[in-house]
This record gives C-alpha cells, sequence and structure tokens, in this order.
C-alpha cells in the first residue's frame, strides 16, 4: 500500500492504483474522457481533463495514469486545477463548431457543464469533416472528434476486430476505418462498442437519428447505453441484409450538417 495526501486526506493506494482511481473510491469526481470505468478501457492520458496538482511539481498531472508515491500531496480541486480543466474543455469545444450542443447527455457534455464551460473562447476549426453514411446501421459524424482514442481501444482491445485507428499526424489526426474507409465499406462487424465508447457520441444507430442528434441519447441523462445500441445495430444488419434496401443512397441519406445542427 502507498500511503498519500488526497485533499487534506491520508489515503492508501492498492499497487498498480492511479490517483484518479483513488479519488474515486474516495468519492471525489475527477473528470475523464478518454478512459472509461470498465473492463478493457486503459486509461491513455491523452485529453487532459483529469489533471490534479502535485505538491512540488511545476506542471499538473493527469490523474488517470499517474501512479502516487509515499508522502505525495496531490489536490484535486484547486483554482488552478479548475482553471485548467476549463481550458481543455474550451479547447476541445473550439474543435467542434455546431456539434458540441447535439448530444447534450453524452459524457463530454455532461463534464462540459459540471465545469460551468458553455462556450470557448479559442477560434473554431475551419472546416469539419463530412458525416460518413455509408454504413447501414451507424451514422459517423466525427465533426466533434477529440482524439481521445476510446474508439480504437473499444475496436481493437476489447472486441479485438482491429477496424478502426487513428490516421495522421497533429491537428491532421483523424479515426480511419481500415485504411482510411468510409466505414460502410471496411470489416467492421457493427458491434457498436466504439458507438457506445465515444464521450461527444459521433456514431449513432441511424434510426434513432433526428434533426436535432440522436434521439435515444437526447432522451438519456444516463452513462452511454451500450446493449441497446449494440442490440439495435444487429437488428437493423440482420432485418435489413436480406433485401440490401439500406444500400439505396435515397433511403439513407443522413441530414445535412446544417440541419442536424
Ligand atoms: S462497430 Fe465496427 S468499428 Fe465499431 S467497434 Fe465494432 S467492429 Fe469496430
Ligand atoms: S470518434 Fe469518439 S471515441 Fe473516437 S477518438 Fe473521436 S471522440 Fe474519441
Ligand atoms: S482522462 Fe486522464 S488524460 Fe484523459
Amino acid at each position: 500500500m502507498t500511503r498519500f495526501t488526497l485533499d487534506g486526506a491520508e489515503v492508501e493506494a492498492a499497487p498498480g492504483e492511479t490517483i484518479w482511481q483513488v479519488a474515486t473510491r474516495q468519492g471525489i469526481e475527477v473528470p475523464h474522457l478518454c478512459h472509461l470505468e470498465r473492463p478493457g478501457y486503459r486509461p491513455d492520458g491523452n485529453c487532459r481533463a483529469c489533471l490534479v496538482q502535485i505538491e512540488g511539481e511545476r506542471v499538473l498531472g493527469a490523474s488517470c495514469i499517474r501512479k502516487p508515491a509515499e508522502g505525495m500531496v496531490v489536490r484535486t480541486a484547486t483554482e488552478r486545477v479548475q482553471q485548467a480543466r476549463r481550458m481543455v474543455f474550451e479547447l476541445l469545444l473550439a474543435d467542434q463548431p455546431g456539434a458540441a450542443s447535439r448530444d447534450p447527455s453524452g459524457i463530454f457534455a455532461r463534464w462540459a457543464r459540471h465545469l460551468g464551460v458553455q462556450g470557448s473562447r479559442f477560434a473554431p476549426e475551419p472546416a469539419a469533416p463530412q458525416a460518413d453514411p455509408s454504413h447501414p446501421a451507424m451514422l459517423v459524424q466525427l465533426d466533434a472528434c477529440i482524439q481521445c482514442g476510446l474508439c480504437e481501444r473499444a475496436c481493437r482491445e476489447v472486441q479485438h476486430n482491429d477496424v478502426i485507428g487513428l490516421a495522421g499526424r497533429g491537428i491532421g489526426v483523424t479515426v480511419s476505418f481500415d485504411t482510411l474507409t468510409p466505414m460502410g465499406e471496411s470489416t467492421c462487424v457493427a458491434c457498436g462498442e466504439c458507438v457506445q465508447a465515444c464521450p461527444p457520441a459521433l456514431c449513432c444507430p441511424r434510426r434513432w437519428w433526428t434533426r436535432r442528434g440522436c434521439a435515444h441519447r437526447n432522451r438519456s441523462a444516463s452513462s452511454p447505453p451500450s446493449a441497446p445500441i449494440a442490440a439495435s445495430a444487429a437488428r437493423w444488419i440482420s432485418t435489413s441484409a436480406t433485401t440490401q434496401s439500406w444500400r439505396s443512397p435515397a433511403a439513407t441519406a443522413p441530414p445535412t450538417r446544417a440541419a442536424s445542427a
């Protein structure tokens, strides 16, 4: 056991436990976007939503990957920490102009509300990726992608399908199905795991899609529902595959960005 101080209280961490895990066990809420509390979704440390202050250290630390050391003093809610987290969310919001409000029940939107972040001071991304309507069961809209990599871990490490990867570099990084193939033409087996993992909820079963976003998610204030999405996708595939009618572009045309905003 490692003994350290967390928000003024003496706590113990089990071998391998991160600061985020200990804080959560203590009932302390620390935002997180790029990892989930589910088997297989290891923390990645890339979103910086979970920053905490560690005494004696110049920079804030990502609590989802940082393990406590004996005698460490950690604070999760100082003004500096809160400001840094709000900054992280503002920067991420600037990457998704017009898309952030589409799914008010997604993990990203709920944490943003929790932190009091309603808009961004930063210049928005000038161009957003087009929606990918090629899949019969899911509509992919990467205009709100925060490059957290959860969909990649969902597909590769949880379901072992290895369809999704992150392509490109720097600000050009994007989610890729196989080798930048449209999702409907990729080797995706429609398990739905990536849909339920995504914090801004970028994919949605197509029949739930409305002008205001995903109808199911807009109804739900709880965590993203994995089972209904996967089940819906599977049902849709099984009923559509016999007729192939879903291949008709006219029948499956997605709403335009303007209409869905
Ligand atoms: S739905 Fe397709 S892309 Fe998503 S996790 Fe399953 S196989 Fe991978
Ligand atoms: S599509 Fe969603 S899960 Fe995948 S990297 Fe983007 S925000 Fe993360
Ligand atoms: S949740 Fe810790 S860096 Fe993303």
